[in-house]
């Protein structure tokens, strides 16, 4: 097999976009371009202004910055992409099936099957294909499927290699990983893989493994990482009515070393692109092989943290005296976590739908999501129309504008800088008795009733 010179990269989002940009800062030589089917986006990789990357993920913009126009470019030619690259990954968007057979469960894959047969129609010599993507177990098989039946007779080796960076750290995770993961059955190709890791990642955290494998690693380590908060969560609201503290137990436990002291937060939920999807495509491939105990075991994770949002929502519905109509309430936060302007799946989404649902003045502010992507994660969720939807929400620019004459403010993303603000000012400018209802427990519970507020954070 030749020497890996040119990468192509097929989708330019949260995975594919930082995942690339770290691999060309650390590989000088490799030309890697990412290709995209949305001009904007690609437009917006290319911005000089660095501000303006598609992707908020902190230490992003000075990996792009040494990289780009050396050997990391963002281009709208898939064709001539797919055609000059040696190894190609896919890192297009598989999102939960909206209709027919799995709908509402199992990954929609026709994003990732538009790319096998475009890379099947173009190429001309070996390739290398790489799934980035998160995908359900025995997708490489029919990755392999179509390049071979639909190709010009050239030949395909289909590697699997999970991303498990999380978003916020995306870059930090990048330069050091806990381990890459590499799955496939060609010794030749996976070594092409490895020596491209290897230089920055310690060979010892280069695990290479069977192609199916590393296709159920990737879902059973995001379904074990939800399975941990929905459990502290479940857990919060037996603290709230025995007057144990969430965090308290938490520290407790996770000074267990067989335990570990990482993700116990109590939330007002998870959300992100990952965990939800995934465990429904875990679920739902158990549920295919009739394993259905072990289907229902995953499925309750999902169930627990749908609990966890509705019972924000409801908290705050019954403290405001059974009645948040006409009521301003202020929502702190919008992305689904800290540092990132991704809201796919994001609890706030769902909390506001359900104060709407009780005719609230829903007030938003978030440092780094855009007005146009609230309203349509709202809109998106096929219960109101946008017209509708206005009449409800309003979204402003400055916390203080958000929190001026709210009967309620409510903390849906744990953003530092929320802890930081005059909360004495707030509370000036709030209608009495000030309520804030935070759901990442940001605040201290002890000063904020010092200073006048009615207080309820999840899990105390
Ligand atoms: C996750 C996995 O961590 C990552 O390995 C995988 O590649 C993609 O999915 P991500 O979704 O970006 O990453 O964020 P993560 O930090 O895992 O948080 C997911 C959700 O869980 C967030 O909504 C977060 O607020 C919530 N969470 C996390 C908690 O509520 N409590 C915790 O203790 C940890
Ligand atoms: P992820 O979080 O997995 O990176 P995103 O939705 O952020 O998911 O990014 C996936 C990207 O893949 C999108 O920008 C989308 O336009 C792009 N994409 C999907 N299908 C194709 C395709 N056939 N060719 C090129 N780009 C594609």
């Amino acid at each position: 097999m030749r020497e890996i010179t040119k990468i192509t990269c097929i989708g330019a989002g949260y995975v594919g976009g930082p995942t690339m940009s770290v691999i060309a800062h650390k590989n000088p030589n490799i030309k890697i371009t990412v290709v995209d089917l949305n001009s904007a986006r690609i437009a917006a990789w290319n911005d000089e202004n660095l501000a303006n990357l598609p992707v908020y993920e902190p230490g992003l913009d000075e990996i792009v910055r040494d990289a780009r126009h050396r050997n990391l470019f963002f281009d709208t030619d898939v064709e001539r992409a797919i055609d000059e690259a040696d190894m190609i990954f896919i890192s297009v968007n598989t999102p939960t099936k909206t209709y027919g057979k799995g709908k509402g469960q199992a990954a929609d894959l026709k994003y990732i099957e538009l790319c096998a047969r475009q890379i099947a129609a173009v190429a001309k010599d070996d390739k290398i294909v790489v799934e980035k993507s998160t995908l359900p177990v025995r997708t490489a098989a029919a990755l392999k499927n179509i390049l071979d039946n639909t190709g010009n007779g050239v030949n395909f080796h289909v590697l699997s290699n999970p991303e498990f960076l999380a978003e916020g750290t995306a870059v930090s995770d990048l330069l050091n990983p806990d381990r890459v993961l590499i799955g496939g059955d060609d010794e030749v190709a996976i070594e092409a893989l490895v020596k491209i890791y290897r230089s920055w990642v310690p060979e010892e955290r280069i695990l290479t493994t069977n192609i199916w494998s590393s296709e159920l690693s990737k879902l059973v380590a995001n379904a074990f990482l939800a399975q941990r908060v929905s459990s502290i969560n479940a857990i919060s609201e037996l603290c709230e009515v025995t007057g144990a503290n969430v965090d308290e137990v938490s520290r407790a436990i996770g000074y267990d070393s067989r335990i570990g002291s990482k993700f116990l937060k109590a939330s007002v939920g998870f959300g992100g692109s990952c965990f939800q999807k995934d465990i429904l495509n875990l679920v739902y491939i158990a549920r295919t092989y009739n394993l259905h105990t072990v289907a229902d075991y995953w499925e309750q994770v999902i169930l627990m943290n749908d609990h966890q949002k509705s019972r924000f929502a409801e908290k705050i519905i019954q403290t405001m005296y059974n009645t948040v109509n006409g009521k301003r309430i202020a929502f702190l936060g919008w992305a689904f976590k800290k540092d990132t302007n991704d809201t796919r799946e994001s609890a706030a989404i769902y909390v506001a739908d359900y104060l709407m649902d009780e005719e609230a003045q829903v007030v938003v502010y978030d440092p780094k999501v855009s007005d146009n992507q609230i309203y349509s994660d709202l809109v998106s969720l096929g219960t109101r129309s946008l017209e509708e939807i206005k009449r409800l929400v309003t979204i402003v620019n400055d916390p203080y504008d958000a929190v001026g004459d709210a009967h309620a403010v409510a903390i849906l993303t744990e953003w530092d800088e929320f802890k930081t603000y005059n909360w004495n000012k707030i509370k000036g400018e709030m209608k009495k008795p000030a309520f804030v209802f935070d759901g990442r427990k940001l605040l201290n519970n002890i000063e904020m009733n010092k200073l006048g507020f009615e207080y309820y954070a999840i899990g105390e």
